[in-house]
């Protein structure tokens, strides 16, 4: 077996597998389950700038917690009324999770625009936590406001929060950027240390019957890895920060392909919320055995070892690969 001790945002995890941000921040029982089964962090559900601009639960409404799950299944989702959380009781939160847990605690920030509410940044960090994830989440529907405006203004709310810590921020970010490398160059000049790649974009369906939006959140499958695999590959070697992969992890294979294509960490989410904590014993055994019959003894010596400078047959991640696909079809 592979030794799996990790230095992720200069903290040292036991493991590359982390519980992404979810509400299972709201069941100490269930987190500290996923901590005896591997996990070597967790991270927060997200403190939203809406909320603490209005520091107004009611105001906030996230997503209906209408999954697509089983009873079962069900249980492990503490439904919606995590999300409601004000700022003061997600510090306590917070605090109780840091004394309960043995391993590193990330509270996460959600906002879009540069202002007084960075400064809760630093209660975070007072409250214990041991980093901070700033998720950029945007959607931009404004056709006045250019990529460049609104990359500049992301840039800056990352700026914001770092000025506000001394503790390590990681960016979360969405795959819809036009140039990425570039992006990601600005979010390091911006002072942040990690990515997290990616943000899944939630779409509401239609509801034809209704003439209404309906606003299910699906969990994830692991057909939503390579779309990740993919952008951190090519900016593997290519960036001085390092990349936590969330989204679209079920299975140890799914995370052996993480640290392959060069990710640092490995967050997982949908497949604890469907399948309880054991799936991080399961999707950790699984990964282990995998990389260690590659003949790799950590996981520092696999990461990066497919990425776009190192995989032998790198050109699959570039442009002329997918001529020559779809030229090759039948
Ligand atoms: C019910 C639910 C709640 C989530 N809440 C947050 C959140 O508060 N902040 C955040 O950054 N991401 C949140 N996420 C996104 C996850 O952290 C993760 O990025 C995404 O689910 C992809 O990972 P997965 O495929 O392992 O589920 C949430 C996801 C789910 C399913």
């Amino acid at each position: 077996m592979i030794e799996l001790t990790t230095r992720w945002l200069g903290l040292d995890l036991r493991s590359p597998l982390v519980v992404g941000a979810s509400p299972l921040t709201d069941d100490v029982g269930a987190l500290r389950a996923c901590v005896d089964a591997g996990a070597g962090a967790v991270v927060m559900h997200s403190l939203f700038e809406e909320q603490l601009v209005a520091e107004q639960m009611a105001a906030h409404r996230f997503i209906d917690s209408r999954i697509n799950m089983d009873a079962e299944a069900r249980s492990f989702f503490p439904e919606s009324e995590v999300f409601e959380m004000g700022s003061g009781s997600y510090l306590k939160r917070l605090e109780r999770l840091r004394s309960t847990l043995d391993v590193p605690v990330i509270a996460s920030l959600n906002g879009i625009s540069p202002g007084g509410w960075t400064l809760h940044a630093r209660e975070l960090q007072d409250a214990g936590a041991d980093a901070i994830e700033l998720n950029l989440y945007d959607l931009a529907t404004d056709p006045a406001e250019t990529a460049v405006t609104l990359e500049q203004r992301q840039q800056e709310v990352v700026r914001s929060v770092v000025g506000q810590v001394s503790i390590p921020v990681s960016v979360k970010l969405s795959p819809f950027y036009s140039a990425l490398p570039a992006f990601v160059a600005g979010v390091e000049a911006a002072g942040a240390h990690g990515l997290v790649l990616f943000n899944r974009f939630y779409q509401p369906d239609m509801d034809l019957d209704a003439l209404t939006l309906s606003r299910e959140l699906v969990l994830s499958s692991s057909a939503e890895l390579p779309l990740r695999l993919h952008a951190v590959a090519t900016l593997f070697n290519r960036t001085g920060l390092e990349m936590a992969v969330s989204g679209g992890v079920h299975t140890g294979d799914d995370a052996a392909k993480a640290i392959l294509s060069g990710g640092t960490v490995v967050q997982v989410v949908s497949a604890l919320l469907a399948e309880g904590p054991q799936a991080l014993a399961r999707i950790s055994d699984a990964m282990n055995r995998r990389l260690s019959t590659m003949g790799y003894r950590t996981v520092a010596e696999a990461r990066g070892a497919l990425s776009l400078d190192n995989a032998p047959d790198s050109k699959a991640w570039e442009r002329l690969n997918y001529a020559r696909l779809l030229q090759g079809w039948r």
